[in-house]
């Protein structure tokens, strides 16, 4: 049992929640969980504990702020599964009871009238959704560009926070352009020499066995050429000029 100071405590300190789930945060994960900021983007790792911190984040503004509503995003059903596999671990872990109907529909409904729904990411499912008062991405490099301009209109109404995470996937999409050119975000670089439980010798490994484009893209947070791109993104956008109207439109 939780007593009311401590209690309080967890509410205004998000280190000392995670450290109330078992999660004792690297360096990057505390700078992260003391900030105040409400448009963050994470570029980093595979394996550096995205996920973990998103679940952490998720579950502590669900708790401590009465009647929001928490959406968690992810490219595919799989990954929202996982994700919410992590927050009900921690909900758990504070001797809370899931549901076995939450379990199914990915969502959390707390006694303080809050809700944390996690959804596999694509435009439709977003839509109908309303006045999230945080809406995290996870792997956000892979969801569709489209999901992100439908979730930005419900932002400006409900005063939410936005936050995405994700290992890079190319040069494109809304995650590579914010990264490179957005404004109003709050960045974190992490590469996998940051993260203390990837030893350097597997990361060695790493770096001899696999394509050297895939290891950077992987473990040092470099938005690399796709593979299907026969043209460098610098060579395509010295080739494209805005004045000229295109031919046909993409389908
Ligand atoms: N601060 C921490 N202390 C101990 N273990 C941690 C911490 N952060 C993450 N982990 C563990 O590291 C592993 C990877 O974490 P997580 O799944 O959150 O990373 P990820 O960046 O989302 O990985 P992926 O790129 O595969 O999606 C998990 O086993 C998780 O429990
Ligand atoms: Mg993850």
């Amino acid at each position: 049992m939780v007593s009311l100071a401590g209690d309080l405590r967890l509410a205004l300190d998000r280190v000392s929640f995670a450290l109330s789930v078992g999660v004792e945060p690297d360096p990057w994960q505390g700078d992260l969980l003391r900030s105040g900021s409400e448009r963050i983007l994470l570029n980093c790792s595979r394996q550096s504990g995205k996920s973990t911190m998103s679940a952490v984040i998720a579950l502590h503004r669900a708790l401590y702020h009465p009647s929001s509503l928490v959406l968690c995003l992810a490219p595919a059903l799989r990954q929202s599964q996982e994700l919410f596999g992590k927050i009900a671990g921690f909900y758990r872990d504070l001797g809370r009871p899931v549901a076995p109907q939450g379990e199914r529909k990915l969502s959390l409904e707390l006694e303080n009238g809050s809700r944390l729904i996690t959804l596999p990411g694509s435009e439709k499912t977003i839509r109908g959704f309303s006045g999230a008062a945080l809406l995290l991405v996870d792997e956000a490099s892979r969801v569709d560009d489209a999901l992100y301009y439908a979730i930005r209109p419900m932002l400006a109404v409900s005063g939410g926070s936005l936050m995405m995470l994700s290992t890079p996937f190319g040069k494109r999409g809304v995650f590579y352009e914010e990264w490179t050119g957005g404004e109003g975000w709050e960045c974190y670089e992490v590469p996998a020499a940051q993260c203390p439980r990837i030893p350097p010798e597997f990361l060695e490994e790493e770096r001899a066995t696999l394509p050297s484009w895939v290891y950077r893209q992987e473990y040092e947070c470099s938005f690399e050429e796709t593979e299907d791109q026969v043209f460098t993104t610098e060579m395509v956008e010295r080739a494209v000029t805005p004045e000229v109207t295109p031919l046909f439109e993409r389908g």
